[in-house]
C-alpha cells in the first residue's frame, strides 16, 4: 500500500494527468525506444527502473520479455507506476513497484543486482548527482548494462547549480516540509534566480534551508 500522506513533488501530479492520455502509439513508441537503447534481447533479464517516473519504461521493458522491478521516490509517481502496471500486467509477479531513493542505502541493499540498471532523466534530479551514479552503478551484476541519461550543464542564475540545490533539499529536508513547501520553493527558487542580485536576503534564506540539520529519511521498500 501506498502511504497517502507521502511528498508529492510536481512530477507526481503531471504522471497523474498522463495517465489520462496514454496512447498504444505511445506505449509502441516507448517500447521501440527501450529496445534500441538496450540493444539486446530482453526476455528473461532482470531491469530495474530507478526514478520511474510514469512507469512507461518499465511497461517497455515488461512488454519486451524482462522481470522489472520499478522504484521511484515519489509517491504520485510511484501511484503512476503501479496504476500502468495493474493496467497491462495486472497480478503479474514479474513486475514489482517500490517507493524509494537512489540515495537510500538500506533500501538499496535490498534490491540485489540486475542485468539492466536503467535510469531515466534521474539522477541529476536527487541533489547528489555522483553519489546517486555510484549508487546506481552497484546495483549493476557483473556483465550488465548500466543506462543513464542525465541533462546537460546548463550555466547561468536559473541553470544546474540552482536546481541541485533544490533537488538535493527536496532528498534530504524533513518530510513535513517537503509535503507543503516544495511546489512554492520551486517557484521561490525561480524567483530567487531571477532577484538575486537585487536582493541579498534571498540568499541569507537560502543558506538557513541548507544548514537545517533534521534529515529526512527517504521511505524505503513499500510496495
Ligand atoms: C524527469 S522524471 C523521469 C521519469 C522517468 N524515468 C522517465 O523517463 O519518464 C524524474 C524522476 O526521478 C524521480 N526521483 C527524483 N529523485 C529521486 C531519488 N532520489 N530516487 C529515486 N527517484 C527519484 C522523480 O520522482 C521523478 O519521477
Amino acid at each position: 500500500m501506498l502511504e497517502k500522506s507521502a511528498p508529492a513533488f510536481a512530477f507526481g501530479e503531471n504522471w497523474a494527468r498522463f495517465l489520462t492520455s496514454l496512447s498504444d502509439a505511445q506505449i509502441e513508441e516507448a517500447t521501440r525506444a527501450v529496445s534500441t537503447l538496450v540493444g539486446r534481447d530482453l526476455r528473461d533479464t532482470t531491469f530495474l527502473d530507478i526514478g520511474s517516473g510514469s512507469g512507461l519504461s518499465s511497461l517497455a521493458a515488461r512488454r519486451l520479455g524482462a522481470r522489472v522491478r520499478s522504484f521511484d521516490y515519489d509517491a504520485q509517481s510511484v501511484a503512476c507506476t503501479q496504476e500502468l502496471r495493474q493496467r497491462f500486467f495486472p497480478g503479474d509477479d514479474a513486475w514489482t513497484v517500490a517507493q524509494g531513493s537512489v540515495l537510500d542505502q538500506p533500501f538499496l541493499a535490498t534490491l540485489g543486482q540486475f542485468d539492466i540498471v536503467y535510469s531515466w532523466g534521474v539522477l541529476h534530479h536527487t541533489g547528489q548527482m555522483w553519489h546517486a551514479i555510484e549508487n546506481a552503478a552497484r546495483l549493476v551484476r557483473p556483465g550488465g548494462l548500466f543506462i543513464i541519461g542525465i541533462y546537460n550543464f546548463r550555466g547561468g542564475r536559473r541553470g544546474t547549480a540552482a536546481w541541485a540545490r533544490l533537488k538535493r533539499w527536496y532528498c534530504t529536508a524533513p518530510r513535513y516540509v517537503v509535503a507543503s513547501r516544495c511546489d512554492r520553493l520551486a517557484g521561490w527558487l525561480s524567483v530567487r534566480s531571477r532577484h538575486a542580485r537585487r536582493d541579498p536576503g534571498i540568499r541569507e534564506a537560502e543558506i538557513q534551508l541548507r544548514t537545517d540539520k533534521t534529515k529526512h529519511q527517504p521511505a524505503s521498500g513499500r510496495q
